[in-house]
């Protein structure tokens, strides 16, 4: 049997093709499993079926990908991502996603940033949404059960092999340990621990990389932090909500106090359809230089569009601004700033199976390394969830079926017990200030642009914060859970805060999302990834050459190359 973490796009996709595969699953997730941070993921899948521009087809999204990573994506991960996305999209709307059509009834496909080609199919606004539905409706046909209210706190492993979890009702506080032959980690990211953020509260929290660190599994390229440009600015409390690039997408403009269209100045071909790291930049140059709005955003504008246009294109953000801004933003723009979106390194897998270090665990989605090096293209996320989510079930499922003995151990599942219990006990500080006080400082010491001086000293500040945790006021009286959740979670916060700054500060260069004001060069001699371990209760860091592009590919990028020369020597 197989035990799948996480019940956003990745863990739904991976349990469906174990049970497809005749293993039973069961899928544990800590938050509502209609609400996962899937949704968030609103504009657009990419598959390149050349729908709209012809001239597209798998080895231009290739292109487009590796390049735009800045050279660190795994080219075999990439090569998968795009040659089968077209297969999986088409799948994913036969389970009900329903995509905008085109009159042929051939997938629509827009615009998003740093694309060649029009190649995102879409449900307007919110086709995370629509994903995240067709995959719960699968699961719900499969009869394949799914745990939305159990938090996992560490995994089972000896001797290099994993057998399980313990999880905790996040309600009842009842734990529950689960054996399995194979577990698939697919519990998102760590944006939640910055100030200015597109996740929601308890929601990509970094757990499953703590999991996978406790477990022996090494992360890679952690420093790499998108933040998407447009996130709301107001009403505070909403502050980070994403603004989906399709507003971009669809012809948005971001424009400055002064009015002026700045993205000229930043990359005067793609302008707003830039990469995400180059808008976000330009964005927060504008709003740190003084050219931004009295709140502290720049403007996004769209209302020389008709209301008919944008309530078609981009419904849900119509309605986000009426609702919560009361602002029609068919006659305004909106006040945008960039939001930390997406956690590009991860648990290091293997390419085509995410397999990890560990036997028996996998990894897949956002959680997992290797895809989308220094800089993630907007609508390759949900390509991923959905690709190696199912690689990753297929491939625990193999793992399951080889297996002649399982591995089980009273004292590691006795350990995890120990873990729970000496995080409950009774103390002076408070969980939710410690954790919105770690939000400030990754904003502060590691937000977009770092340097050696800030990142140590959000070092020493973490250091301080961690040696609150045993003094955290955990009580589990009144039937509320809520103490001791809050306290793994920001347990598992502060270690992946850490691991991030000690990336950060052994990358000395600026590459991608990736800039720091003391080292601005991209340097070639970096052209590496920055792995992270835990051994002996010490983070060990070291760089690592990424693994050499096989032959064909090494020739695309290369015919490319030559076709970009000559293009130019056409226009001078
Ligand atoms: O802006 C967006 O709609 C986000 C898409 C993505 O992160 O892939």
């Amino acid at each position: 049997n197989i035990l799948v973490i996480g019940c956003g796009g990745a863990g739904l996709r991976a349990a469906i093709e174990a049970k497809l595969n005749g293993l039973q699953v069961t899928v544990l997730g800590k938050r509502n499993k209609n609400d996962a941070h899937t949704v968030l993921a609103a504009g657009g899948i990419n598959a390149a079926f050349g729908n709209v521009d012809p001239e597209d087809n798998w080895e231009h999204h290739f292109i487009d990908t590796y390049l735009e990573g800045y050279g660190l994506g795994d080219p075999e991960q990439i090569e998968i991502m795009t040659k089968e996305s077209p297969f999986y999209v088409k799948e994913i709307d036969q389970w009900g996603a329903d995509f905008k059509k085109l009159e042929n009834n051939k997938f629509d496909q827009r615009y998003f940033g740093a694309h060649k080609f029009r190649r995102t199919c879409y449900s307007g606004d919110y086709t995370g949404q629509s994903i995240l539905n067709a995959l719960l409706r699968k699961t719900k046909l499969l009869n394949i059960p799914i745990y939305d209210s159990e938090y996992v706190s560490d995994l089972f492993v000896k001797n290099n092999i994993c057998f399980g979890a313990m999880s905790l009702n996040i309600f009842t506080g009842e734990r529950t340990a689960h054996l399995a032959d194979a577990v698939i980690i697919c519990t998102g990211g760590h944006t939640r621990i910055w100030k200015n953020s597109s996740s929601r509260k308890n929601e990509n929290t970094g757990d499953g990389y703590h999991l996978g660190l406790k477990a022996g599994c090494e992360l890679s390229d952690m420093e790499m932090v998108q933040f998407h440009p447009t996130g709301m600015v107001l009403p505070k409390e909403l502050s980070g909500t994403l603004v989906t690039e399709a507003v971009r997408g669809e012809g948005g403009i971001l424009l400055n106090s002064q009015g002026q269209r700045f993205m000229a100045n930043y990359d005067s071909k793609r302008l707003e359809l830039s990469t995400r790291d180059r808008v976000a930049m330009a964005n927060y140059n504008e709003i740190i230089e003084g050219r931004g709005t009295d709140n502290g955003g720049v403007f996004l504008d769209i209302s020389h569009k008709s209301k008919d246009f944008i309530i078609e294109k981009i419904p849900k953000i119509y309605r986000q601004f009426m609702e919560h801004s009361l602002i029609d933003i068919s006659k305004n723009p909106m006040e945008v700033c960039p939001t930390a979106h997406y956690s590009m390194g991860g648990i290091k897998v293997n390419p085509s199976d995410h397999s990890t270090r560990i036997k028996g665990l996998f990894a897949a989605g956002e959680v997992a390394s290797g895809l989308h090096g220094a800089n993630r293209l907007g609508g390759n996320s949900l390509a991923e969830i959905l690709i190696f989510g199912s690689h990753s079930g297929k491939s625990a499922s193999k793992f399951s079926k080889s297996l002649s003995s399982q591995m089980r151990s009273n004292k590691i599942i006795s350990l995890a017990h120990e873990y729970l219990n000496s995080s409950i006990s009774k103390g002076e500080e408070n969980v939710y200030l410690l954790k919105s006080e770690l939000r400030d400082i990754m904003w502060k010491y590691c937000g977009v642009i770092r340097n050696e001086i800030n990142l140590n000293k959000g070092l020493e500040k973490l250091n301080q914060l961690e040696k609150l945790l045993p003094a955290i006021d955990v009580r589990l009286e009144n039937n509320n859970q809520n103490d001791l959740i809050n306290k793994l979670d920001l347990h598992s916060s502060l270690v992946t805060a850490k691991v991030t700054i000690l990336s950060a500060l052994e990358r000395k260069e600026s590459r991608g999302s990736h800039q720091r004001s003391d080292f601005k060069e991209t340097k070639d001699d970096y052209k590496l990834n920055i792995n992270a371990k835990i051994e002996d209760n010490k983070f060990i860091i070291k760089k690592s050459i990424p693994k050499k592009m096989k032959n064909e590919l090494i020739s695309l990028l290369e015919r490319y190359e030559r076709a970009e020369e000559g293009a130019n020597k056409l226009i001078e």
